[in-house]
């Protein structure tokens, strides 16, 4: 099967309103040019007090703002209630979310995040109608002592645990070994389509030959213009979650430029 690629830009802690919409519009721009059929899925993730801002330049009037898609960064499972500076599934929808990043390294290194909350945000979101960008990567110290299959594999199981076929099919995982991400070195394509295969054959395992068919996996981790097109032509590789070279709207156009060369060359 042919699964249509994904760039999405993850902003983390990153620009103001202004710029936010100013980078948006930027990419909104740039997609103006195409078909949302030529276009990959592109998403971004701003900052929670940037979402309503992007979310009005990305209108649904035909201007081609609707080719972007929004993502939350992180969410709460509960629906709402006492959980001072969370927010809840239900608000990411209502701010023109229709995504929502989670168990991004950041989050479980410096926010203790573990599989089960892990787990519990992805049911949460697949039951509100978002789709779960689950993120996953083992360290250096992992690689360099030959765990990094089993400790993917592990928090890819957990992650996915007591999710049907169905929604498994339509979620998105992303692969980022936390030794490329922010650090300039990415991984070497064929190892990342390596990982990212053997994370699909964990999905065949947990939700069937069809579920692991359709699922997107990305590749992230110092993705930039001069690394995607070698990333895209990988078998297994779907797309990538971009940080840093996703704030700047000149070279996250410039990713899904050479994402469409790829797709194009096919
Ligand atoms: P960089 O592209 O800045 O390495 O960040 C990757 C990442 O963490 C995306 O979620």
């Amino acid at each position: 099967m042919s699964r249509k690629p994904i760039i999405a830009g993850n902003w983390k802690m990153n620009l103001l309103k202004n710029e936010a919409k100013s980078v948006f519009e930027g990419v909104k721009s740039f997609c103006e040019n195409y078909t949302a059929q030529e276009l990959p899925t592109v998403i971004i993730a701003p900052v929670f007090t940037s979402l309503s801002e992007v979310s009005t330049v990305a209108c649904d009037c035909g201007c081609g703002g609707n080719k972007i898609s929004i993502s939350g960064q992180n969410c709460h499972w509960e629906s709402s209630g006492a959980y001072t500076g969370e927010i809840s599934v239900e608000m990411l929808k209502d701010a023109g979310c229709s995504y929502c990043i989670i168990g991004h390294s950041e989050r479980r290194q410096y926010f203790s995040e573990t599989d089960e909350m892990i787990n519990k945000k992805a049911k949460a979101i697949l039951a509100g109608g978002l789709i779960p960008i689950i993120c996953c990567g083992e360290t250096l110290e992992q690689r360099e002592s030959g765990v990094t299959d089993s400790h993917i594999s592990s928090q890819i199981k957990a992650a996915l645990s007591g999710i049907s076929s169905e929604d498994i099919s339509k979620s998105v995982i992303a692969y980022e070994p936390i030794w490329a991400i922010g650090t300039g070195k990415t991984c070497d394509s064929a190892e990342a389509n390596r990982v990212i295969k053997m994370i699909r054959s964990v999905v065949s395992e947990v939700a069937g030959a069809d579920a692991a068919d359709s699922i997107r996996i990305l590749y992230g981790g110092s993705v930039k213009p001069s690394t995607i097109a070698e990333q895209m032509s990988q078998s297994d590789i779907d797309g990538a979650l971009v940080g840093g070279a996703s704030l700047k709207a000149d070279s996250f156009n410039e990713i899904i430029a050479n994402t469409m060369k790829v797709a194009v060359s096919a």
